[in-house]
């Protein structure tokens, strides 16, 4: 009898209206559910950090023992005695906004003042915080705590896998290319099974400029990436500052000066959150991309999958399979199997079937006379290596979620203006000036994480429903519509599996663009897999995207982020400035989170 029943619905929920509203302040849940500020940038993280002063006069070294700005990906790692009231919260901090500073980014005599810059390089990377439920029930954070950590742009890391020591990673500043300074734009993310942390490294290409034009014209490394050509690096000038980002090739020092420096941002840093003192790892095996996240899916034989989006348009989807297996009963045996593994990148075919194709040097035509002269050469320009064997281009790749029982795979493809353009229509991307995105789904061969072979389908294309009429009654341009069962929503970025498979959706767009007007601010929405409903569960404030979301093991408490809030919040008074912030998320009935 059982086999026939009615499943349970997913969506437990009243939905929430758009919010259109220009003034609009505030994080919006469903009846029944409460929002609470819960770490917000400038709180403190470690037991001597200042009190966070509201006109941003912290200076740099307050700011190393604050919370960073800009909060994205994050991740509970729960104590195994206490598992649903006690864990450790790492978060990204993915970049710096103006208004780090008392009156924005300055420039003095055509340089950025050093304090300014080590602010904003100690304002990114990663915090660790130590966080329980008290006798009442309530989540707080844990002040002092060992654990409590903050990893910046200035944090020594080492390199591991194929690249540690290679000359490609070499600078005048390390010799030794085995240790590098620091994670920049830490964006999305993942975790491991061992208990570690997997921040990722996005648009590193932006901090970085060679203004040696001919090099920069030949040099792989830097062109297919977009490192700055000439000028100034396009988001915060260090290099006028710190010499470290100024990738122009300097003959007279050894290794070209800093010319390697943008090798070694890109990658995906291992980070144990349970051992302070530990040093966070780059895991080279993973290749190097504008890198949003590596997602695990684990098969029950102990063998990984992680996969990754490069988010840029036109840009791929990739999965890092690791040569070991995962083995819970020998955790010492777990902690180097990032090193060793091999790289795929995915082909989108029309029927509906799709391949992996291995980034292996020798094969598929990565060979020396096509520039990859060996496997660190395909790593560290995966971009070209992934043209070379044929992968699809797809539209910005960002986020990945895998199903908790079937790990089924989705994949957010969040926008891309160009297509039709720039990049051919195709199956997987089939709107030209694609303003809304859409999100895809694959199943891999045998359910097997390793497989070569899967097939996909479109899970949804966002944007308005047919039919739909903008504000001066004129019907929204078919390019514009979407295919969704439910509420609409445009540009989906974050995205994740409860354990019940709700699957929730975030999304990034720009709030004051025409095209978004009927959309309001951003959102995060849940998803049923199966019946394809989609259900608006909260709203931000004006001017934020809505990232990073994780939960307790039991589903009860939920985290995610606002981040770059334009208007005053948490404050919400129109007057205290912006803050990005972590906001806890629970029911008042103790309930499970959507359910
Ligand atoms: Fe930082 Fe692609 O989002
Ligand atoms: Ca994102
Ligand atoms: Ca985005
Ligand atoms: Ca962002």
């Amino acid at each position: 009898r059982e086999l026939f029943a009615q499943p349970a619905p997913l969506l437990g929920f009243a939905g929430v209206p758009v919010q259109t509203a220009a003034d609009f302040d505030r994080v919006l849940v469903p009846p029944g559910y409460r929002a609470q500020a819960f770490f917000s940038w400038g709180d403190a993280v470690l037991a001597d950090a200042p009190v966070w002063r509201s006109d941003a006069s912290d200076d740099w070294q307050a700011q190393l023992r604050q919370a960073g700005d800009n909060h994205d990906g994050m991740h509970f790692f729960p104590f195994a005695d206490a598992p649903h009231s006690h864990g450790l919260l790492a978060i990204n901090h993915e970049y710096v906004n103006p208004t780090l500073h008392p009156d924005g980014m300055t420039f003095e005599d055509g340089r950025r003042p050093l304090a300014e810059v080590k602010k904003e390089q100690a304002a990114h990377g990663v915090s660790v915080i130590e966080v329980r439920k008290d006798a009442a029930g309530h989540w707080q954070r844990v002040m002092p705590s060992r654990y409590n950590r903050r990893i910046s742009a200035l944090t020594p890391m080492a390199i591991g896998g194929p690249l540690a020591g290679h000359a490609l990673m070499k600078t005048a500043s390390d010799p030794s290319g085995r240790e590098v300074l620091g994670t920049l734009n830490n964006c999305a993310n993942g975790f491991t099974p061992w208990g570690t942390y997997l921040a990722c490294e996005e648009n590193w290409h932006h901090y970085f400029v060679n203004r040696d034009a001919a090099d920069h014209g030949q040099r792989v490394a830097h062109q297919r990436y977009g490192v700055g050509n000439g000028g100034r690096s396009k988001y915060y000038a260090w290099e006028t500052a710190d010499p470290r980002f100024d990738a122009t090739p300097d003959p007279r020092q050894p290794h070209g000066g800093q010319v390697n420096e943008p090798n070694r941002f890109g990658w995906v840093v291992e980070i144990d959150p349970f051992d302070p003192a530990s040093q966070p790892v780059k895991r080279t095996a993973f290749g190097r991309f504008s890198r949003e996240c590596a997602v695990l899916s684990l098969g029950a034989d102990g063998r990984m999958a992680f996969y990754s989006g490069d988010d840029a348009k036109g840009e791929y989807v990739y999965k890092f399979v690791p040569a070991g297996r995962f083995d819970a009963d020998n955790p010492q045996a777990n902690r180097d199997l990032l090193d060793e593994g091999t790289l795929y990148v995915a082909r989108f075919d029309a029927d509906g079937t799709g391949r992996w194709l291995a980034l292996l040097h020798g094969q598929n035509g990565l060979t020396a006379e096509h520039g990859f002269a060996s496997q660190a050469e395909v790593l560290v320009n995966a971009r070209a290596a992934a043209d070379r064997v044929g992968a699809t281009p797809m539209d910005r790749p960002e986020w990945i979620a895998v199903h908790p029982q079937s790990r089924e795979v989705y994949v957010t493809l969040t926008n891309n203006d160009e297509r039709g353009e720039t990049q051919p229509l195709d199956a997987a991307n089939p709107r030209p000036h694609n303003l809304h995105g859409q999100i895809l789904r694959w199943n891999e061969k045998d359910g097997d994480p390793t497989a070569s072979e899967f097939r996909w389908e479109l899970f949804l294309l966002a944007g308005e429903p047919p039919g739909a009429k903008d504000p001066d009654g004129q019907a929204v341009a078919e390019h514009l519509t979407g295919s969704i069962r439910g509420d609409i929503f445009s540009s989906p970025d974050g995205l994740a599996f409860d354990g019940a498979g709700r699957l929730w959706i975030q999304t990034d767009y720009d709030d004051a663009e025409s095209a978004m007007q009927a959309m309001g601010c951003n959102q995060l929405l849940c998803a049923d897999p199966l019946s394809r409903e989609v259900r608006r569960f909260l709203v931000g404030p004006r001017g934020c995207e809505i990232t990073g979301i994780t939960w307790s093991p039991d589903y009860r408490a939920m985290w995610i982020n606002v981040q770059h809030p334009a208007l005053s919040y948490p404050a919400s008074d129109g007057q205290t400035r912006a803050r990005s912030t972590t906001v806890l998320v629970t029911r008042d009935d103790g309930g499970v989170i959507g359910a």
